[in-house]
């Protein structure tokens, strides 16, 4: 495996960030008028404009090298081939095959896996379709009305994101609801909003060993069963899906109502397996088809496309750009619309569980940085929150400024406001105010003398702030399908150019294996097994409180 440090166009990157980074993009914009035009592209319905980044064409050129010399081209070709590249799980990473819409042949140990792929994408397109129609009946012969969908993490995230995103596109009839958190608040909250005749719970977990997920769906199962007083009623209200099917059949639902993924699909990147059938109830076999579509042309054109115009690679050799060489340890994810609201909180997940590591696949530790911390919220929300911070703060974030062209079903008058938001901001970011703007200005106002000098560095902005300005030609299935996969892909590039493993979580183990003996000591099966002095105290606080 090659040591990054080590590569030419590693060094040769840092000579060129000695210059570059005096330059200021209010130069780079006043030097080259086509600049907005040669540092965009478009992607099916995206549209990405990354000219309000510090970077020129050496820039590019020296990122690009570095991700040919990383050995990129050969690692994509292994990723949508099935080589195992998880390696520490001995792992294919084959999310491409379940959107894989041309179903040529993937193999994985000798076997083609469209196949399964396509019967359990049928299977989930006649359940669905059942539900929907309200063919499929609850125990009363009542049409199912809310789904109530149960899971963590990657059996969370992906399919209520993508929910919130396309609830236009939702079933009038169905409500949805998701519930991850074990505490009972959550569940609790959620089950006085349903009936147990109308709904249908979707255990979802990969594992189905993960305690939060299995405590959350016994507890709903004795609520279901406190009001149909009938063991055989659960075949209608709950289905689970898995790639484990013992554990789901010893949690008690029956296999004949259990969809299938496989171990090759990784938690965070399952949303398009039958981990996506909340998805599917509550859009429909078409639209659902449709968020595969988009995300197969991402992959076409991620696994294509030259890197100097592969969108992918481009973001992700940018993002490179910042986290080593300006050090900029944090990434905002800024969408401009509502229905994108949850896209940052699985954007993070996606990133930080991908990316968040510290031995290369080799089990050497790194020397540079890794992942950054992503963060973010609605646009127009951080506004008035934090963009403080970014506009005039000491760190370096750069920011994904994600909206759509389209204002379809905004109300009068509000889509222009949003998206004047959106450019206005990229412009502030790049542009700054520089002291003398801010003397103008003021001056204009009436301001002088000693006033007028007090409040100028207050109110001068930098500008020279990173945005990429990501714009959906509407929010639709398709199109949003090719955004995920468009992060799905910046991800894996940027794990391939640290050596990482991008698909396996070993740091969210340890957590788990704690509270479990803590779990044993709260409900008094254990006693005093060895901790540190803070969280004896922590426990015996617990204890003094209930008694
Ligand atoms: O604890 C982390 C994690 O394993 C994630 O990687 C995963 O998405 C989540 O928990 C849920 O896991 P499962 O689907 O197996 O319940």
């Amino acid at each position: 495996m090659p040591n990054l440090t080590q590569l030419p166009a590693w060094q040769s990157l840092w000579d060129h960030f000695a210059e570059a980074k005096q330059r200021h993009m209010r130069e780079l914009f006043a030097e080259d008028p086509d600049r907005a035009d040669r540092y965009s592209l478009e992607v099916g319905g995206l549209f990405l404009d990354y000219s309000k980044n510090r970077i020129t064409d050496a820039t590019l050129s020296g990122l690009m090298q570095l991700a040919r010399e990383s050995g990129l081209p050969d690692r994509i070709k292994a990723m949508f081939k099935g080589e195992k590249i998880n390696s520490t799980e001995n792992r294919a990473v084959l999310h491409v095959a379940l959107r894989n819409r041309t179903n040529s042949p993937i193999h994985v140990d000798g076997e083609d896996v469209m196949p399964k792929v396509n019967s359990v994408l049928e299977r989930m397109g006649k359940f669905a379709h059942a539900v929907r129609s309200g063919e499929w009946l609850g125990y009363t012969n009542q049409p199912i009305t809310d789904i109530v969908n149960i899971g963590i993490g990657g059996s969370d995230l992906g399919p209520l994101m993508v929910c919130s995103a396309l609830k236009p596109f939702g079933h009038p009839r169905m409500n949805m609801h998701f519930v991850s958190n074990v505490d009972g608040a959550q569940l609790k909250e959620t089950l006085k909003k349903v009936h147990s005749e109308t709904t249908l719970f979707v255990v979802e977990s990969k594992t189905f060993t993960t305690q939060e997920t299995l405590t959350n769906a016994l507890t709903a199962r004795d609520w279901f069963l406190q009001r149909a007083r009938d063991e055989k009623a659960v075949a209608k209200h709950f289905v689970a899906v898995s790639t484990n099917q013992k554990a789901v059949a010893d949690f008690g639902i029956d296999p004949s109502n259990m969809f299938e993924f496989w171990d090759w699909v990784g938690g965070r990147y399952s949303l398009w397996s039958a981990i996506g059938l909340p998805i599917m109830l509550y859009l429909g076999e078409e639209n659902f088809t449709e968020l595969l579509n988009g995300a197969h042309i991402m992959d076409q054109h991620f696994r294509n496309a030259p890197f100097e115009q592969n969108m992918p690679v481009l973001l992700a050799m940018i993002g490179i750009w910042y986290i080593n060489y300006y050090g900029g340890g944090s990434h905002v994810i800024a969408p401009y619309d509502q229905y994108l609201h949850r896209l940052p909180a699985f954007i993070q997940q996606l990133d930080m569980e991908s990316n968040g590591k510290q031995v290369q696949v080799d089990g050497t530790p790194v020397n540079f940085e890794t992942a950054p911390i992503i963060w973010g919220e609605t646009g127009i929300n951080g506004q008035h929150a934090f963009f403080q911070l970014l506009h005039q703060g000491t760190h370096i974030s750069p920011i994904d400024l994600i909206a759509s062209l389209e204002g379809q079903g905004s109300l009068p008058g509000h889509h222009e406001i949003l998206l004047a938001n959106v450019f206005a901001q990229a412009e502030a970011f790049m542009r700054g105010k520089t002291a003398d703007e801010v003397r103008e200005e003021l001056t204009k106002q009436g301001m002088s003398g000693e006033a007028l000098e007090a409040l100028v560095p207050h109110k001068v902005f930098g500008g020279n702030r990173p945005t990429n300005t990501l714009l959906m030609h509407r929010l639709d299935p398709r199109n949003l399908g090719s955004l995920i996969a468009l992060y799905e892909h910046k991800i894996f590039v940027q794990g391939v150019i640290w050596g990482i493993n991008s698909f396996d979580q070993w740091g969210v183990e340890l957590g788990k294996q704690l509270a479990k003996t803590i779990h044993a000591e709260l409900t008094g099966k254990l006693k005093n097994a060895e901790h540190d002095s803070s969280t004896r105290r922590l426990i015996q606080l617990y204890r003094q409180a209930n008694k």
